[in-house]
């Protein structure tokens, strides 16, 4: 089975590599290196890079034929959307839609995409199944939610296979600190650094899933047959304090943090029924928090030496 991996060059898109190489499928890879680095994709993996909406992108499905497209490649950050929506249409939506374009053309069997739980909004009711009501509140949001809905459309009106995985907080080695993404990147660079931390509230609860179960996730919902849309979280609510204090401990660290007020819009509970996606893909989140940050935190422990030298 050949798999095109968009996004591969990113932190979710190294783990899914990754992942398939283990489990012997043949993966090709595209991104444009916008915040993903060439560095993340293994030699044995050939890479393109290329924007989604390049009009040579066509190139890559003539010449590899992918039996499969998982499709990661996105601007990511809610900020950056609300700086500029149209950027975020423009890869997120209109991106995707390209890849479904060509998916179709050139008979791929079954598109699976990243989508989020943002697309939740305001949780209405705890945890959030994918019953839930979706009630974008980001550009970033509305523009994985558009793109979604073309998803669901193109596998009504061409028979395209989709699966839609929406990932709650993802966390793990590789993730980019600098970004906003990651509160656990950041929390464990400052704490490596020994600088100050901050925290706005921090009895503010999330849903963090170990990027090593989300790869997982990709691989099970590729290799069956089940369409649909599904949450893939560890369905488990931790608060910020909570992961705080957790890493601070693995950095025997006896920082205090200072605290200020929880930020205007910022959701305050946050987990996600993974339940379906159990049931159905027969998968499981393997990795407990506590496993998750031990080898996330001796991931940049190695980093941080590599870099003293
Ligand atoms: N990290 C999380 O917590 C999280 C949560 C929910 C959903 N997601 C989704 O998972 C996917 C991967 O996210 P990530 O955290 O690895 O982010 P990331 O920024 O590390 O990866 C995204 C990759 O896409 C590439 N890219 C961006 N625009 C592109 C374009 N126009 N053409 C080609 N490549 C392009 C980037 O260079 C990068 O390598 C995204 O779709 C994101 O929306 C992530």
């Amino acid at each position: 089975m050949k798999v095109l991996i968009s996004g591969g060059a990113g932190f979710i898109g190294s783990h899914v590599t990754e992942e398939l190489l283990d489990h012997h499928y043949d993966v090709v890879s595209i991104d444009n290196l916008a915040t993903g680095s060439s560095s993340n994709v293994p030699e044995s993996v050939k890479f393109y890079n290329y924007d989604l909406n390049d009009p040579e992108m066509e190139y890559v499905f003539e010449i590899e034929k992918p039996d499969i497209v998982i499709h990661l490649a996105a601007q990511a950050s809610v900020t950056a959307s609300m700086r500029d929506p149209y950027l975020d249409f423009h890869t997120n939506t209109a991106g995707t839609l390209r890849l479904l374009l060509l998916s179709k053309k050139y008979q791929v069997k079954k598109f699976l995409f990243a989508s989020t739980a943002a697309v939740y909004g305001e949780p209405l009711y705890f945890p959030i199944d994918e019953k839930h009501k979706t009630n974008p509140q980001s550009y970033y949001a509305q523009s994985k939610f558009s793109a979604e809905n073309y998803i669901a459309l193109y596998d009504v009106l061409n028979g395209m296979d989709s699966c839609i995985l929406r990932f709650s907080n993802v966390y793990g080695p590789r993730q980019n600190p600098n970004g906003e993404a990651g509160v656990i990147s950041i929390f464990i660079n400052k704490l490596l650094n020994e600088e100050a931390v901050s925290i706005y509230d921090g009895s503010q609860t999330r849903d963090f899933i170990y990027v090593k179960d989300v790869a997982s996730a990709c691989r099970h919902a590729i290799a069956n047959e089940k369409k649909g849309i599904y949450n893939v979280s560890s369905g488990t609510e931790t608060t910020i304090n909570d992961l705080f204090n957790l890493l601070a401990k693995e950095f025997d660290s006896h920082l205090s943090p200072s605290y200020k007020p929880l930020r205007q819009g910022e959701i305050e509970r946050s987990v996600l029924d993974n339940k379906k996606a159990k049931f159905e893909l027969g998968w499981n989140a393997e990795h407990s928090l506590l496993e998750g940050l031990k080898e996330t935190v001796k991931y940049y422990m190695k980093e941080a030496a590599v870099y003293e030298y």
